[in-house]
């Protein structure tokens, strides 16, 4: 990238500018280049809560670029495999079920999977009106964004190939808050969903560098990612204000997915580890000095996520 480039993308950053679809069409005259029509070939991705909006997206790009193309979503998938199966003729999708908030869905799915897995993506995404429970007692953000992923990562680590990659969805909207290790269930402060969606996507981001500490010199990467702004049923349904105000500025779901296929199936990203990432160009985790978190809180947010999913891997 040029200098000019350069200072123009972090103009885009830093302004919001680049969070919509004017984001997407001018980076991607400069951004690197695509991955190989073929990269996937022989390779298996799974993405969670790929049944609409970006999960769907993201499976029919790593579907277009050969990966059989395992949908975790929970309920029928039917109707979903058979959305991605026509976008992509040829195509090979297989739904499984998994309900990425509950502990016990996570540990058979994870259990039942045969085969390696190439790709993990971490999309499954909710923002609640109220502030609710699973049937497991967890915050259901903390368990769709967080719990769940952290489980799922961990006990698919045997079946990760070499050269797997491991993307979590995080949001933009995590520059807001600092890591809140001490309040995982939001049960301390009133309850405000975009703020407890935040606090979530705080923790992937760290999560997702304490899991690529981990996995280090494995020839496993783990990186995070955010899509910018993007119109889907989950944008519709609980941003319904935020859609109106932006309509016509927001990306599509397959723009919105782009840097999450880009990272599954490029060269470029498998050189670096526990980065994160928006449209193809890694990205600072904070801008103001209020949102840094300390090594202990780290660690603090790891045994948490050890204890409440059961998950046994060691300290990274
Ligand atoms: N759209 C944006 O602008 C934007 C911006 C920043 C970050 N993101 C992130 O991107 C991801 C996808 O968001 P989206 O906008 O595409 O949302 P969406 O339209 O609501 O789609 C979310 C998908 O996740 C599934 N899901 C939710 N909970 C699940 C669970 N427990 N188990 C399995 N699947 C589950 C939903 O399936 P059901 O039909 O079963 O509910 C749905 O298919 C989320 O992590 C979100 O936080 C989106």
């Amino acid at each position: 990238m040029s200098t000019v480039t350069r200072a123009a993308d972090t103009v885009l950053d830093r302004t919001l500018l680049g969070y919509g679809n004017i984001g997407y069409l001018l980076r991607r005259t400069w951004w690197p280049e695509d991955p190989a029509p073929d990269a996937l070939a022989g390779k298996v991705a799974v993405v969670t809560g790929a049944k609409a909006g970006l999960g769907k997206a993201t499976a029919i790009g790593l579907a277009k670029l050969g990966a059989t193309v395992r949908i975790a979503i929970r309920g029928d998938g039917d109707a979903a495999r058979a959305e991605i199966e026509r976008a992509v003729p040829g195509s090979r999708i297989i739904a499984d079920h998994c309900d990425v908030s509950l502990i016990s869905s996570v540990r058979d799915y994870a259990k039942n999977l045969d085969g390696e897995v190439d790709v993990l993506v971490h999309n499954a995404g909710v923002m609640p009106a109220e502030r609710t429970e699973t049937a497991e007692g967890n915050e259901l953000m903390l368990a769709t964004h967080v719990l769940g992923p952290h489980l799922l990562t961990a006990s698919l680590r045997p079946k990760l190939a070499d050269g797997a990659r491991v993307i979590w969805v995080s949001s933009g909207g995590m520059y807001g808050q600092p890591l809140r290790a001490d309040d995982l269930q939001y049960r301390r402060d009133e309850y405000k969903p975009a703020a407890g969606y935040a606090r979530t996507k705080r923790m992937q981001v760290v999560l997702a560098e304490l899991w690529a500490d981990r996995l280090d010199g494995s020839g496993v990467t783990v990186h995070s990612a955010h899509p910018g702004w993007a119109d889907t049923p989950g944008v519709a349904t609980s941003l319904p204000t935020f859609r109106k105000l932006t309509g016509p500025l927001l990306r599509n779901p397959e723009q919105g997915a782009d840097t999450f296929v880009w990272l599954a199936a490029a060269e470029e990203p498998g050189r670096y580890n526990g980065m994160f990432w928006h449209d193809r160009v890694q990205r600072p985790t904070h801008y103001l000095g209020k949102t840094r978190e300390t090594a202990a809180q780290r660690q603090e947010l790891w045994q948490a996520c050890e204890r409440l999913t059961g998950a046994k891997t060691d300290s990274p």
